[in-house]
């Protein structure tokens, strides 16, 4: 899968126009748009990162990374996601991202979202559906959630059993076995929930563009 990813994160470089400072997202198809993006950077003038993991990324490779309260208002933002239905709507957060990407995405004019052809589907939710939450209302969430929507929330942990904290020192819950048929209305119902940071369903706001990595990538 990681040649498909790499042909997608290739492909986006084909939005980028001079002088842009660029919203970048998080993952490993990012990451090869950032290798990309990192042959381009004398036409750019720098980058809004969604992650600490894209910042590092990026500063490596001598990409300026920029305040998005400094910058205002971008033309292009290019992200992955974990899932993508027929009206480019997504799943997001599997990296745990979600609600600086969300933010990112809400400040651009055009969203590219770069995926393998694994990421398709007609209806979301056979990912987990990640939830950014503030630790003390983890369990409230969790309880509200699962009388909601009958999806299983699940406390997203790391090898060691330590709960996974986002760059933002949130918790993640991961909500299982849901199918989800009206994407807007379950966004909208979860970020009504107190001590929801953000959801990770781009529906409200899907992608413009999405390029699916092959052999040529198809965008749709
Ligand atoms: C990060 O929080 C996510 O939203 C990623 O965009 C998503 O998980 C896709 O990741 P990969 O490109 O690694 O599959």
């Amino acid at each position: 899968m990681s040649e498909a990813k790499r042909l997608a994160g290739e492909k986006a470089i084909d939005y980028i126009e001079d002088g842009m400072i660029v919203g970048v997202g998080t993952g490993s198809t990012v990451a090869y748009f950032i290798e990309a993006l990192g042959r381009h950077k004398e036409r750019i003038k720098g980058a809004v990162s969604s992650s600490e993991q894209s910042t590092a990324r990026l500063q490596a490779l001598g990409i300026e990374v920029l305040d998005l309260n400094a910058t205002g208002p971008l033309s292009l933002y290019v992200d992955g996601a974990d899932e993508c239905d027929p009206l480019k709507r997504l799943i997001k957060g599997g990296g745990a991202a979600l609600t600086r990407e969300k933010i990112i995405a809400e400040a651009s004019a055009k969203f590219v979202c770069i995926v393998d052809p694994a990421k398709r589907v007609d209806v979301l939710g056979k990912f987990p559906l990640p939830v950014e939450v503030v630790p003390m209302a983890r369990s409230l969430v969790a309880r509200e959630i699962l009388a909601m929507t009958r999806g299983q929330p699940v406390w997203r942990q790391d090898a060691n059993g330590a709960g996974v904290v986002t760059d933002n020192g949130n918790l993640i819950l991961d909500i299982h076995g849901l199918a989800i048929i009206d994407p807007v209305a379950m966004e909208s119902a979860i970020n009504q929930i107190p001590g929801v940071v953000s959801v990770g369903l781009f529906a409200r706001r899907p992608a413009d563009i999405v390029i699916v990595g092959g052999e040529p990538p198809i965008v749709l």
